[in-house]
Parts: structure tokens; C-alpha cells; sequence
């Protein structure tokens, strides 16, 4: 099925919230790819931005944003991403663009996220998309086999190397009932970067495009 019309509409609705002098972070994928296209009738509200991968910063670039190190702006005051999957606790799992772990550092520097997704993305429960996890070279086996303990298969991800120069695992099978538990246990493994569970900083706004009308959830 084609959701672009549903992700178009998320992320325009999204642009609601991007406020006066705004410091913006942007997400990365074929949604976020939305809302840049789109980031141009809010321009002026927008002080600077801040991106999660190459991709998105090459694309903001196109579109006549200079785009600025997280670093040197502060806070964002606003971070606007997509998911692979997301509950209606606003738990994600992000990663499927490989973009994880730059993702997380911004969502977590800033004061309020706001989630875009089509509506096949809403679950009841995560992990039915493998869960990414950014993983040192080196420590590929051993993560796998801590995995592997956790009831997980890990597959590496062919030909990808992510912009800070590492691999994904792409992890099938893991029951995700307790989402902020496992994010836990999975960044105690030695050798992960990040794993792309989104609950010890979740979203605080989610906006779904469902059919042509927009469903919002807020964090309980
Ligand atoms: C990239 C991500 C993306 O937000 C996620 O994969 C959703 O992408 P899309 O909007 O293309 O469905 O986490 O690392």
C-alpha cells in the first residue's frame, strides 16, 4: 500500500508546532523527506537547525537551510522524527534508515518531540520490525550472542555503514513488553553504540496521517 499521502499530511500538520525563533531538529526518512519539502512555510519562524544524518542535512541544504552543529545551537526546542513502529505510549523503534544513534542524541538534547508517521506504523506492541542496534565492528559476535540470551536473532545489515562509521543488527524475534526494560538491558551490551528503542525519551506528541484526516496522541 502507498502511504505517502498520510506521511505528506502528518508531516505538514507538524509545522503547527514549530514556534517563533525556534532552534528545529530534523529527524531522517522518506516522512521526514515530507517535512523538509515542506519546512519552507515556516522558514521564517525557524532560528536554526540541527539534523540527524548526512542525508537529511544534504536535503535541508537544498531546500536553502544552513544547517548548524547540535553543539553550537543549544537546546532544540523542538525535534520532529518518524518511526518504524510506535505504540500508543509513544515507545518507538527507530532505525530503519540507520540513522539511530544521531536521532537519539538529538531527541534527547531537546524540549519536546514530535513523532510523523503513517498510520500502518501504529502497533500495540514493538518488535515486530527488527529492532536496528548500532554495533563497534569489532563487537558484532559477542553483541549478537548477548542477543541471542535475550531471545533475539541479529542480522547484520548488508552493505551499510552508518555516518559514524559502524554496522547495524538488525534484530528479529525480541518480545518488546517492556520497552524502557530492554532499551536498558541492550545499552549495557559492550560494543552497542545505540539500540533503537525509543522509551527512556519517547515522544511527546504523536501526529498519524490515517486516510486524509490526522490522528494526535500525547504522551499520558
Ligand atoms: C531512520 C528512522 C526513521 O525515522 C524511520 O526508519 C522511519 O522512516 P520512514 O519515515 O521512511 O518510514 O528511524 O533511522
Amino acid at each position: 500500500m502507498n502511504n505517502d499521502h498520510e506521511k505528506e499530511n502528518a508531516a505538514i500538520a507538524s509545522l503547527d508546532y514549530v514556534t517563533h525563533d525556534c532552534i528545529l531538529g530534523v529527524g531522517t526518512g522518506s516522512t521526514v523527506n515530507y517535512l523538509i519539502e515542506n519546512l519552507d512555510r515556516v522558514k521564517h519562524k525557524i532560528k536554526s537547525v540541527v539534523s540527524s544524518s548526512v542525508d537529511s542535512t544534504r536535503r535541508l541544504q537544498s531546500a536553502g537551510f544552513i544547517v548548524e552543529e547540535l553543539s553550537t545551537v543549544g537546546k532544540p526546542d523542538l525535534y520532529i522524527d518518524g518511526a518504524d513502529e510506535v505504540t500508543h505510549h509513544l515507545h518507538m523503534i527507530k532505525g530503519g534508515g540507520g540513522a539511530l544513534t544521531r536521532e537519539k542524541i538529538i531527541a534527547n538534547a531537546s524540549q519536546k518531540i514530535i513523532c510523523i508517521a503513517h498510520s500502518a506504523k501504529l502497533v500495540d506492541i514493538l518488535g515486530k520490525f527488527p529492532l536496528p542496534i548500532e554495533v563497534i565492528p569489532m563487537a558484532k559476535s559477542l553483541v549478537a550472542r548477548e542477543l541471542a540470551i535475550l531471545g533475539g536473532q541479529a542480522e547484520i545489515r548488508h552493505d551499510f555503514i552508518t555516518d559514524n562509521g559502524n554496522i547495524i543488527l538488525d534484530v528479529h524475534n525480541l518480545k518488546i513488553l517492556n520497552p524502557p526494560d530492554l532499551e536498558k538491558k541492550i545499552n549495557n551490551i559492550a560494543g552497542v553504540v545505540t539500540n533503537g528503542i525509543f522509551s527512556l525519551r519517547s515522544a511527546d506528541l504523536l501526529i498519524i496521517g490515517k486516510d486524509q484526516e490526522i490522528e494526535k496522541y500525547n504522551k499520558e
